[in-house]
């Protein structure tokens, strides 16, 4: 085997991945006194983060003083079905006013209330106005902010540097390997902490809301590296992505747009989400169109809201079904979804809420929604399954290696509140940093092991090496194939069939031909990538068929129930083991008893509320 040259270099800590948590991860870990460094196949800034548009979710009580805490984390256990992780739900309510307090010190312009606080919208399963925004640009507003106080910190970039291998020192992750978007070269890196912020995995659905990064390289990584992911097959398919025109669907439609009233309507102009409001959140719903109306006149008059929020702002699991059945029914949008109408809000107020939202249908459809509806689809957006993380510490089940942000799992459970995922990674992207901070104060640099490296690079290069076919198809045909046999609603014979196609993918993943240029060549990095979209894939469509029951994100047309109705039961968590997938099922620790209390005080709360309101009609 020829030695390929390799630059080498050292750091205390590595963060894989320059979204919102690789950036907060940074920063902490920078301030901790850490040589740092962030790795990103990307541009810095160029992230996932940018498409949580509506807002980023905190207890601030700035718009409703009746929130708290224990609201928050009651909410995000309801809107998980009940399997989130209940520490992490813990932490992440406790803990986000205070980041996002931070966020405001370090630069971030907040929309503002008339006392010039910083303003909270609604969002589905929220139960009042919590998402600290910016228009509809929030992710983006979060991602400049953390961008210029990292710049601050001193922290090394190395952009498009994308890594394919995580070196290991006995059980321990001590650094890892990757090569050039530019010129092919590759570089060694010695860590003695390393973190995972790469986001998700959702470009293996063919219709999704991210962009060609978000092929699951550190759910990958981990699973390579020997550590378990957990709730691999719960996969968030957003309500509403655009569906026309085709080279446009998928992109997403803020769910701010259902905060600031909009509502949903089939080919029949009925209201048709007042027709799929689940038992567990009857109560606090609008039962009536002139309910849900007052509702927002009330919420755009800036009162406190005394009536229950419009079905449009149920759970996205609960809406994305619904748009999928009335499509199903017959009773779609021309282009095979709902209509999302907004124009009665008004063009002032559409205009300064939702800017973005105005400006991407008027240049990518030719849709004015100050005056028109849109059309909106269900689109992968989000997974919920990741990196098995310590609560305390987002340490994974391999020492040395830590994940944060979508990468990791366990706060969202079976389904993600949207909001949560702004406030997931600058909670959790926090404490990644700081004990991997901690871990790396107390270790000596590890060497680099010239044998490591030299075997992943042979196995980066193969594709360039040998004769076979194109891997563009092979992307083509394997998101079409996870979009319809493991898409939104699952049976057993379809995921049984994924399963089998997956492996031939991976095969052809592994004998297909890139051409032999190293510069520029977008081939050989879809070659490589195709082999974590298949150990990925496999993960998420295993997972599937282990859980044989509906819950939030994961429907099984098969099992069409949950198997207890309130409490998620089983966790499935999967490693690889030999080159293979592997999986098992482990019990649901119970939750500690005071936040049970918690959550008795909070249903009470919104019992009260929802019965004064129905006697107030
Ligand atoms: O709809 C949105 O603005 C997305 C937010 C999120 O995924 O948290």
């Amino acid at each position: 085997m020829m030695t390929e040259s390799v630059t080498k270099h050292e750091y205390d800590v590595i963060v894989i991945g320059a979204g919102g948590a690789g950036l907060r991860a940074a920063i902490e870990a920078a301030r901790s006194g850490a040589k740092t460094a962030i790795i990103t196949k990307s541009l810095l800034g160029k992230a996932h983060t940018v498409m949580a548009e509506g807002g980023c979710a905190a207890a601030l009580q700035n718009a409703d003083p009746r929130d708290g805490w224990k609201v928050h984390f009651h909410d995000t256990m309801k809107g998980s079905k009940w399997l989130a992780d209940w520490q992490m739900a813990e932490h992440h309510a406790k803990e986000a006013p205070d980041r996002v307090r931070e966020l405001e010190q370090w630069g971030a312009v907040f929309d503002r209330t008339p006392k010039n606080l910083i303003n909270q919208r609604n969002f589905g399963g929220h139960t009042f106005p919590r998402l600290a925004h910016v228009g509809d640009a929030t992710g983006l507003e979060i991602i400049r902010t953390l961008q210029e106080r990292g710049i601050h910190e001193g922290i090394d970039i190395f952009m498009e540097y994308t890594v394919r291998h995580l070196l290991k020192e006995g059980d321990r992750v001590t650094g890892c390997v990757a090569y050039t978007r530019v010129d092919g070269d590759f570089h060694a890196f010695s860590a003695k902490s390393v973190v995972l912020a790469t986001g998700g995995i959702t470009r293996c659905w063919s219709v999704c809301s991210g962009s060609w990064e978000y092929t699951g390289d550190g759910h990958a990584l981990a699973l390579w590296a020997g550590a378990e992911l957990r709730d691999m097959e719960f996969v968030q398919f957003h309500p509403t992505g655009m569906v026309w025109p085709p080279s446009v669907r998928g992109i997403l439609v803020t769910e701010g747009v259902r905060g600031e009233g909009g509502r949903l309507t089939n080919s029949e102009g009925s209201r048709f989400m007042f027709d799929y409001v689940p038992e567990m959140f009857a109560g606090d719903h609008a039962a009536t169109i002139e309910e849900a109306d007052q509702w927002v006149e009330e919420v755009v008059a800036g009162k406190l809201a005394t009536v229950r929020r419009p079905p449009e702002l149920l759970t996205r699991d609960v809406v994305a079904k619904a748009i999928n059945e009335e499509v199903k029914a017959g009773r779609g949008s021309p282009h095979g979804g709902a209509f999302l109408n907004i124009a009665h809000r008004g063009e002032e107020a559409i205009l300064k809420k939702l800017p973005s939202m105005h400006h991407q249908f008027k240049e990518l459809a030719g849709v004015d929604i100050s005056k028109e509806p849109m059309e909106v689809g269900p689109t992968a957006h989000y997974v919920m399954g990741g990196v098995r993380v310590n609560a305390e510490t987002q340490e994974s089940t391999v020492p040395g290696l830590f994940a944060c942000g979508e990468v990791a799992s366990g706060l969202h459970g079976a389904n993600r509140l949207g909001g949560n995922s702004l406030s997931d990674l600058i909670v959790f992207g926090k404490r990644a940093g700081e004990h991997s901070a901690k871990r790396a104060m107390d270790l000596a640099q590890p060497a680099i092991d010239d044998g490591q490296v030299q075997r992943a690079i042979s196995e980066m290069l193969a594709p360039l090496q040998r004769e076979g076919e194109n891997p563009g198809g092979i992307y083509d045909e394997m998101r079409d194939m996870m979009q319809d046999k493991v898409g939104i609603i699952r049976t057993k014979g379809e995921l049984v069939e994924a399963i089998e196609d997956i492996k031939a993918f991976k095969q052809r993943a592994l004998t297909c031909s890139s051409g032999t240029s190293r510069k520029y060549n977008s081939g050989w990095h879809q070659a490589l990538d195709l082999i974590n979209m298949a150990d990925v894939s496999m993960a998420a469509a295993l997972a599937a068929i282990t859980r044989e029951e509906s819950r939030g994100g994961h429907t099984r047309d098969d099992f069409p129930t949950p198997e207890d109705d309130y409490w998620g039961k089983t966790l499935n968590i999967v490693w690889m083991e030999n080159g293979e997938v592997k999986i098992r099922q482990e019990p649901v620790v119970e939750m500690r008893a005071d936040l049970k209390e918690a959550l008795t005080e909070v249903k009470t709360m919104i019992k009260d509320r929802a019965s004064k309101a129905k006697g107030d009609q």
